[in-house]
């Protein structure tokens, strides 16, 4: 029997989400606070000469490339290059994480990637080294590898681990899916050159509701400046935040560049209240909490 290994990481949300200027390289300089969730991309590989994909789950794969485009296969030749690996791997996806929507799938399955094939390969890269490799595979790997809850800035790699209680979060993913760089190019039309300073560190009052797991003080902190662009292009979200807010969230928001929306709520009971009431208006809903665990071997 071949040698197998497997891997998981999990999706995110940004409770905060500002967005700088459009750099050279084609980013935007961001100042973000990231926080993982319990809803996990999981990857199984196997020792195998050539590169092969495969994918699966509960959630729409259509989008989904099974080529080289896919990150996992670049997080594969990217960890193989530097740790002197010869020979492939045969790598499976067991996708729960919305596909293109706004919550870090793709740069999770990156993440489980490169924990997994460090294993299976013996290449022995501790978690630092592997962080180096995540960023240039995409702005939110590197906080894949991390987990908890963090400061991102600059394209969003440059992390800082805060100290957060536990929150809980109702996601309504929608069977759309919204191409980030399309969201960020519709947000620099909508804001012409006008941008704001962001700013260089969080708020003393925003650090603090963290560390308390205090869903009413992080409500007033809630802000994600690509939500206009994700509106623009997806209008009947508006529609979807407002039932959220009726179902008795504590605040809601758009996820990352969307098009899924995020609520919170501030225990897990009321969180089964939120569920309930998006349920009975028709929506597909999801209960999520925080979680400390970054990309991690199972
Ligand atoms: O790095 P990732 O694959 O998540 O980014 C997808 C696209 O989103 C980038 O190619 C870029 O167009 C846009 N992006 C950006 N600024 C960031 C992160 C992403 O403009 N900080």
């Amino acid at each position: 029997m071949p040698h197998s290994v497997s891997a998981r990481a999990p999706g995110k949300i940004n409770p905060v989400l500002r967005v700088g200027s459009l750099l050279h390289d084609g980013y935007h300089e961001l100042f973000t606070i990231f926080q993982a969730l319990d809803v996990y991309e999981t990857l199984s590989v196997t020792e195998a000469s050539e590169y092969s994909l495969s994918v699966g789950g509960d959630v729409v794969l259509d989008q989904v490339p099974l080529d080289d485009d896919n990150v996992v296969v670049k997080a594969a030749r990217a960890l193989a290059l530097a740790g002197g690996h010869s020979g492939g791997a045969r790598i499976h996806i067991d996708k729960r994480i919305p596909v293109g929507g706004g919550m870090g799938g793709g740069s999770a399955d990156a993440a489980a990637a490169l924990v997994a094939l460090n294993e299976l390969w013996g290449v022995g890269f501790d978690t630092a080294a592997l962080h180096q490799l995540a960023a240039p595979l995409g702005a939110d790997v590197p906080f894949s590898v991390l987990g908890g809850t963090a400061l991102g800035q600059g394209r969003g790699g440059d992390l800082e681990p805060l100290v957060a209680g536990e929150f809980h979060w109702v996601l309504v993913p929608t069977s759309h899916h919204l191409s980030t760089p399309l969201v960020y190019q519709t947000l620099d039309r909508l804001r012409g050159g006008g941008i704001p300073p962001l700013p260089t560190e969080p708020s003393s009052d925003l650090v603090a509701a963290l560390a308390r797991g205090d869903a009413s003080a992080l409500a007033g902190h809630l802000r994600n400046d690509m939500a206009p662009a994700a509106l623009t292009l997806h209008p009947e979200l508006a529609q979807t935040l407002a039932a959220g807010e009726d179902a008795g969230a504590v605040a809601s928001m758009v996820s990352g560049s969307g098009p899924t929306c995020a609520f919170l709520a501030h225990t897990t009971s009321h969180q089964q209240e939120i569920v309930a009431g998006l349920q009975a208006r028709g929506y597909r809903a999801l209960a999520t909490r925080s979680v400390a665990q970054g990309a991690h071997l199972v």
